[in-house]
């Protein structure tokens, strides 16, 4: 933690080679708690392809210095200094050995080798492996590893590391050995260590070629009952990525391990990912379905890393969405894959539509606020706080549009070459480009922009119907509109956008499509390929005024602006042959009601729904022909914090009462329709985790959800209240307490008060159901004489409260302050006084995760005026106090 006044700044543009490589590193470790000692013996070289330097210079941190030699003989020229070490007078080639010492149980950090419930765990990426030993710890330094654990035999009995297992036995004093050696070349960020009390599950299967895989899921021995899912999932990885791109699994042994203290999701070390325990757990008592399929989708995107990111690599930390960008994308394609395959069009969109809605909610408002970055950023302070909405989501769908403008086989084709050419190597977000397009015949010069500017594109539309002539003529523009300062910087030229497009004819019925200049019409979607700042295209035999519908599947990350009657996009809500613009239209038209609602609210004027608009949902949510998981989708109105988001000047007060007032309104207009669609999608008999069961569940809660804004929630509180009881999974019993929770603020709350003292009860001994616990109520409705920072401050001295814990820390702190938006933007600027505190005490015991904690205030300058000063004293705050690194770059930057 470094607290100089003038942060250094880490250029891409100032990217140099090493000037020394390490081929191989045999590393032993004593494994003490309180005084590890690491001895690191490197076999060096200089680089031939770097400038000679004077010095071997290595980075650590937080470590104590033992000793060194070079070829075997005690060295003295070294000095350690605060960033690491300085080895003077050193031959071109040569083995070095240091010694030095660690603090694992100090290490609140989560970052090098800590200990969470008596276990010893590593988190090496991006920068913690310089907090193990010191070394030239940066990704394009690759070697091989060969890792010797000591430890007490009866404390620490498993002992883990990369690769294969060449050795075991006993030692004396009660203590024993293992010895492992991962063959593959690697990075320091994926070194991996495991040592403790853990049990497996275990399964032997063949890979694609024949060979014998052995696959194990780690956990604490209480927890052995919850690892099937995982595993599951893990086979189902394996098999994906042979048949989707031919990759295979190329270790003889597989490892996943949960750990409850952990800053993220999970990591993708060689041949041993470590796993926040919320990503591996699961069974039908303790976990949701959402919970079940983040863990599909966490267990295939850690596994995907081993060929995306492990086999070949990152050259420097601003490629990042080289190996995170690509990741995601080979994750939600597994995801579709696995709940519609390859041609179950409607299952596939209900993943489409989560993927959209997380990244217009999150990463949209990321491009919008002072952390606007490109996709390949251009600089940092730390890099930890460029593990973004923009470098993975963004990321993803960037790599989504070479799949959109090649197809699947072009893009397979282009993969190939890209491991053909880069195989073992630390590599370029330019090399991937490079590889899609030499392997498609194309020249993507153009596309480069999408890695280098940063801001959301907006593509306007106009259309004109000539109706002599039966053309249809489609212009579009794109630009950026007001940008962030921060992005506008960026943006030196228009993107080439893969622009899906259909139009709809007066039957609902899809047009056949031929532009200008083709023989014949195909295909009712075409994706235009729009690189112009202005582009017109012609349709051509076009016997009636279509409706366009635009931006199929969503096929670029862009917000597109067209003037859409309430009439059109209901008829697109009806007829869009896209499930995606099906769902769309409704996110349109509820957009654009509840943004006016919310003007009016702002002014203290009366609100008015109009009857077309409920019908338009009354007819999609009692159309049985639709999915049940497709209603839910269309029927869940967009989020507050979006909504504040698309005003002139967020009112999160007056999006509240807007969005309450629709909700509260469709509540009661539909209320037969709710209650109906209650009883029948009930799934009873035993929990099946199947996206089918999972949709009627999800279907059925959101009847109750609605149930529970009614004026007299009396229906809601006795279904509720028997689902509650009856329950014999998570989905239904945490919705049944959120909805008694609701219910609460217009009745009397001993119903909720009841079943919240049960759920603790019921779950005291699952940390992952006490975090439920928490967010349940940091999330809930509240009221004037009943403010949710009361109850969160209040559960802040619970007994089961820690803040070192980043889960609970999360469960309660980061769901009132960025998931309760009505609450935590409360007038009196308590919410705000309140996320202050806990920024700087976080910022004291976990920089990462206070960071991220921190991020919740950035769009300050867009709220209403009053707010905005209050925003603006917290941060002033926060930026007096804290000393991290990874703080202080976002505050400065927000405040900037
Ligand atoms: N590479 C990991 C992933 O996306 C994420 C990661 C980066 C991470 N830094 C971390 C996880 C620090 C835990 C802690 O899969
Ligand atoms: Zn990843």
């Amino acid at each position: 933690m470094a607290d100089t006044a003038t942060p250094t700044v880490i250029r891409r543009a100032d990217y140099a080679p090493p000037a020394f490589l390490i081929d191989t590193v045999a590393l032993e470790f004593d494994l003490v708690p309180e005084r590890t000692v690491v001895r690191n013996t490197m076999r060096v070289r200089r680089n031939p392809d770097a400038a000679h330097a004077a010095h071997f210079e290595l980075m650590g941190e937080q470590l104590e210095f033992v000793s060194a030699s070079i070829d075997g003989t005690p060295h003295s020229a070294v000095r350690t200094h605060e960033h690491g070490l300085s080895v003077d007078n050193v031959p071109d080639a040569f083995e070095l050995t240091l010694v030095s010492l660690c603090n694992p149980t100090e290490n609140t950090t989560l970052s090098g080798l800590y200990v969470s419930s008596d276990n010893f765990f590593t988190q090496c990426e991006a920068e913690g492996f310089r907090r193990i030993t010191y070394f030239l710890d940066r990704p394009d330094v690759m070697a091989t590893y060969t890792v010797t654990l000591r430890a007490d035999k009866a404390a620490y009995p498993v002992l883990l590391s990369n690769g294969n297992l060449l050795d075991e036995g006993d030692l004396p004093d009660g203590r024993h050995f293992a010895r492992w050696e991962d063959p593959f070349r690697k990075p320091s960020y994926l070194f991996a260590l495991v040592a403790g009390k853990l049990v497996k599950l275990e399964e032997r299967v063949r890979s694609g070629s024949g060979k014998e895989k052995l696959l194990q899921v780690w956990v604490e021995p209480h927890d052995l009952d919850k690892t099937r899912h995982a595993m599951d999932s893990l086979i189902n990885s394996i098999r994906w990525d042979e048949q989707r791109f031919g990759l295979e699994l190329d270790l003889d042994r597989f490892m996943i391990v949960a750990v409850g203290d952990f800053n993220m999701g999970a990591m993708e070390n060689k041949g041993l990912n470590i796993f926040n325990t919320k990503y591996v757990l699961a069974n039908p008592e303790t976990a949701t379905d959402t919970d079940f399929a983040n863990i599909e989708a966490v267990v295939g995107h850690e596994y995907f890393h081993n060929w995306t990111g492990n086999r070949v690599t990152c050259r420097d930390w601003f490629q990042l969405s080289l190996k995170e960008g690509l990741t995601v994308f080979r994750d939600q394609e597994f995801s579709a894959d696995m709940a519609g395959g390859a041609t179950d069009e409607a299952a596939r969109a209900t993943k489409r539509i989560e993927d959209v809605r997380v990244l217009r909610q999150m990463q949209f408002a990321e491009d919008a606020g002072p952390m606007a970055h490109p996709v390949r950023p251009e600089s940092y302070v730390e890099i930890n706080n460029f593990y973004t909405m923009t470098v993975y989501e963004k990321g993803s769908e960037v790599v989504r549009m070479y799949q959109t403008l090649f197809g699947r086989d072009g893009f397979r084709r282009g993969m190939d070459l890209y491991f053909k050419r880069h195989d073992g190597q630390a590599v370029t977000c330019d090399d991937f480009r490079h590889a899609l397009a030499d392997a498609n015949g194309r020249d993507l010069a153009q596309f480069e922009r999408w890695y280098s500017q940063a801001g959301t594109p907006r593509v306007t539309v106009s259309t004109h119907y000539d109706a002599a002539q039966h053309r249809y003529r489609v212009t579009l523009s794109q630009g950026y509109g007001d940008a962030a300062p921060t992005a506008r910087e960026t943006q030196k030229g228009p993107l080439l956008i893969p622009f899906a497009i259909g139009l709809i004819g007066a039957n609902g019925a899809d047009l056949p499509l031929r532009l200008e200049g083709e023989t014949g019409a195909s295909g009712t979607t075409r994706v235009l390929e729009f690189t112009q700042t202005e582009q017109t295209f012609t349709f051509v035999d076009i016997a009636e005024k279509p409706l366009p519908s635009l931006l199929r599947n969503f096929s670029a990350p862009v917000i597109v602006e067209y003037d859409y009657s309430a009439e059109e996009l209901a008829f697109l809500l009806a007829h869009d042959s896209d499930p995606f613009n099906r769902w769309e239209a409704g996110q349109r038209l509820a957009t654009r009601e509840l943004l006016s609602l919310a003007a009016r609210a702002a002014t203290g004027a009366s609100l008015q729904l109009d009857d077309s608009v409920v019908n338009a949902f009354a007819q999609v949510l009692t159309d049985e022909t639709l999915s049940p998981s497709f209603r839910e989708l269309a029927l869940m109105l967009p989020s507050e914090t979006y909504l504040a988001e698309q005003m002139p000047e967020s009112n999160p007060a007056a999006v509240h009462t807007a969005r309450q007032f629709v909700r509260r309104r469709l509540a009661e207009a539909l209320k037969n329709d709710w209650l109906a669609i209650y009883e029948r999608h009930q799934t009873p008999g035993d929990y099946e985790a199947t996206p089918d069961a999972g949709g009627h569940r999800a279907l059925k809660n959101l009847a109750l959800a609605y149930l529970a804004e009614l004026a007299d929630p009396a229906d809601a509180v006795r279904l509720a209240g028997a689902q509650y009881d009856a329950a014999n999974n998570m989905t239904d019993r945490a919705a049944a307490l959120s909805a008694l929770l609701t219910a609460a603020t217009a009745g009397d709350g001993r119903r909720a008060q009841e079943a919240l003292e049960d759920f603790y009860r019921r779950f005291e001994k699952e940390p992952l159901v006490i975090d439920k616990w928490f967010a349940l109520q940091a999330t809930q409705r509240g009221s004037a004489q009943r403010p949710v920072i009361d109850i969160v401050r209040a559960l802040m001295s619970h007994p089961a409260f820690n803040l070192k814990n980043p889960n609970r820390a999360r469960s309660l702190i980061f769901s009132f302050c960025a998931a309760n938006p009505a609450q935590f933007h409360a007038e009196d600027g308590s919410g705000y006084a309140f996320w202050a505190d806990q920024v700087i005490a976080l910022d004291a015991l976990n920089p990462q995760v206070a960071a991220r904690l921190a991020r919740s205030l950035e769009l300050w300058r867009r709220f209403t005026p009053a707010l905005r000063e209050k925003m603006r004293g917290a941060l002033e705050k926060v930026a007096a106090q804290v000393k991290s690194r990874d703080v202080r770059e976002i505050v400065e930057k927000a405040l900037g």
